[in-house]
């Protein structure tokens, strides 16, 4: 673990740490917006107690992150637009049953959490501790999106089932393209945090590789 270059008191780390948290935040109260509006069109009661449930986590995670930036003393400005947030909101609102659950829980909660973990260990304690909840929080609301996307894609015909999975490293890779084209430098805010932005990157493609293996077992 690097110590001089991301020496938690000094002043690029705290900007760049809350730079993340905000980002962090500010996902997480799109997602609670997003599942909220799912709910009323999620198919069986099952999928609408999840989402409702992922409802109320997130919006303890948006609570504990906004209590602990004020401590934080970050400049909590948004760090995605309004008009990037309307693009990511109505992504959603259009997907299918089966994409959204894709994107929702593969490709952001999973791949996303993965990223947050990795900086985890690299983080000053307060900022480690404040993301303790949402962290394992998160790990329900990708089983459940895992379980539930297997158990929907076993219910499809042989070559829907295939061709559905066939194509979700492209949905993975098209959802990645969007958010670095958003115009944040996060190889950078990692980098500044003590992360190896190249390392990141593996763990997260690392990940990506387990939760396809999963879901198509
Ligand atoms: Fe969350
Ligand atoms: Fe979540």
């Amino acid at each position: 673990m690097k110590t001089l270059a991301h020496n938690p008191s000094a002043d690029g780390y705290r900007k760049s740490m809350g730079q993340l948290l905000v980002l962090y935040t500010q996902v997480d109260r799109l997602i609670m917006e997003i599942c909220a509006e799912r709910i009323e069109h999620a198919p069986d009661l099952a999928a609408k107690l999840a989402l409702a449930k992922q409802v109320g986590d997130e919006s303890r995670h948006v609570m504990i992150q906004h209590d602990w930036m004020q401590q934080f003393g970050t400049n909590t400005a948004p760090v995605i637009s309004d008009t990037q947030e309307a693009l990511i909101r109505s992504h959603f609102r259009e997907l299918p049953w089966l994409e959204f659950l894709t994107d929702m829980y593969l490709c952001v909660e999973a791949l996303g959490s993965e990223a947050v973990e990795n900086i985890v260990p690299l983080a000053d304690p307060g900022t480690r501790e404040s993301l303790q909840v949402p962290l394992s929080d998160e790990q329900d609301h990708v089983a459940f999106g895992m379980e539930r996307l297997k158990m929907e894609l076993a219910q499809l015909p042989a070559v829907e089932r295939e061709a559905f999975l066939a194509a979700i490293p492209q949905r993975i890779a098209m959802l990645a393209d969007t958010f670095l084209g958003f115009g944040l430098d996060v190889a950078e805010l990692f980098e500044a945090v003590g992360a190896s932005y190249e390392t990141l990157c593996d763990a997260v493609r690392r990940r990506r590789d387990a939760v396809l293996e999963q879901v198509a077992a």
